[in-house]
């Protein structure tokens, strides 16, 4: 079976990392005799400069019609200067994809402590995951944008909440079982429907994973204090945005961290945390492994071929553990010497 690939390079380090990750997926595909075929489309920055709309609607029906998306990066000075946004197309392909959980694993192998920028005593034991509401919240409400006053509105629904939770409370039994649903109740109004919808479902269907509930303010002073004490982190999109490149570098870098972006069905996006780092795009500076282990997390959920994903995980471990790397964890490679050394291990 051929499984159709809608690749989205984008802007800045956005096509070095995804040009990383399409390597690992060739060399993984012949490896493991799948069939992968793909389709690069014009999104971002760079689908603005081409005809003025991040998100074109030839991108848009390619997309839809795809097993999986993967994205590099969007956005960028060029494009903040009051025209359209590459970011708001990032959100358009979200909401139209549906994808409203967002799975930011992070961790800390065991003897790869040195890494991080904390003690390693504090990162040792680090294996969390951060689920985030994605198609909701303050980034989708009604916007206000006048000289003197700008507004934002933040809004959530019951059951934009209760499914999410319950992706993280599922997520959670093949887990450790404990789910920390992170919110701000001591004064939003959506934090308390937040509460309220995540402590309903825990109650009525999984009252057998450990829940707590965390003010956001505390959880980023936690996270760098005992960030071993945490597994699953539910929370909602803006707060999940922050927490997510704070919890990033505890392994050593932005540039490690992955993501899933999951909805109904099997179909996903998928795309390294980070952004397009303007000021090291096009120096071959950029740390592809956040695009790589996003692409082993498309071949897990959206493409069937969860052996192949343990295989490229493996081979970004093994890489890693060898001293291998960018710059950003300290190394000396270039992303295509380090993504050809992973390649090499497959
Ligand atoms: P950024 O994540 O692009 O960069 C923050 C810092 O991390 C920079 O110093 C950068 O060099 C470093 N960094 C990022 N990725 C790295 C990698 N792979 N390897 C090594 N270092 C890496 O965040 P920013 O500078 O705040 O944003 C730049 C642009 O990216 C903005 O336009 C923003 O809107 C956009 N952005 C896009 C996405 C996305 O497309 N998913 C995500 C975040 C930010
Ligand atoms: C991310 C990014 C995006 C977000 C931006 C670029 C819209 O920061 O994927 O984390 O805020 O969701
Ligand atoms: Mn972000």
């Amino acid at each position: 079976m051929t499984r159709n690939i809608v690749f989205l390079p984008g802007d800045g380090v956005g096509p070095e990392v995804a040009g990383a990750a399409r390597k690992i997926l060739d060399a993984a595909a012949e490896r493991f005799s799948l069939s992968l075929e793909y389709r690069e489309c014009l999104f971002g920055g760079a689908a603005i400069d081409a005809s003025g709309d991040p998100f074109p609607a030839d991108t848009k029906a390619a997309c839809l019609d795809a097993d999986a998306v993967f994205l590099g990066a969007v956005g960028g000075p060029k494009w903040d200067g009051g025209g359209p946004r590459p970011e708001k197309g990032l959100l358009d392909l979200r909401k139209a994809l549906g994808v409203y959980a967002n799975l930011r694993p992070v961790s800390v192998a065991a003897g790869m402590e040195h890494l991080s920028p904390l003690n390693p005593e504090r990162v040792r034991g680090v294996d969390l995951l951060i689920v985030r509401e994605l198609t909701g919240g303050m980034y989708f409400g009604k916007r206000m944008e006048g000289d003197e006053t700008a507004s934002d509105e933040c809004l959530y629904t019951k059951a934009e909440v209760s499914r999410v939770a319950r992706i993280a409370f599922e997520t959670a039994r093949k887990r450790s079982g404990r789910v920390a649903s992170v919110d701000k109740a001591n004064v939003m109004a959506t934090s308390r429907l937040w509460r309220k919808a995540v402590s309903e479902l825990h109650a009525a269907e999984y009252s057998d994973v450990e829940l707590s509930h965390v003010l956001v303010d505390a959880m980023a002073m936690k996270l760098i204090l005992a960030p071993a004490d945490f597994d699953v982190i539910l929370t909602e999109n803006l707060f999940g945005d922050i927490l997510s490149d704070e919890a990033s570098v505890l392994p050593g870098s932005i540039g490690l961290a992955p993501s899933a972006s999951l909805g109904e069905g099997t179909r996903g996006l998928y795309e390294p945390i980070h952004g397009s780092a303007p000021d090291i795009a096009g120096q071959g500076k950029a740390n592809p492994v956040g695009a790589i282990l996003s692409a082993a997390m498309m071949l897990r959920y959206s493409l069937d071929a969860g052996e192949v994903a343990d295989a490229i995980d493996a081979a970004v471990a093994k890489a890693l553990s060898s001293g291998r790397g960018t710059a950003d964890i300290g190394g000396k490679d270039t992303t295509s010497s380090f993504t050809d050394a992973i390649c090499a291990l497959i």
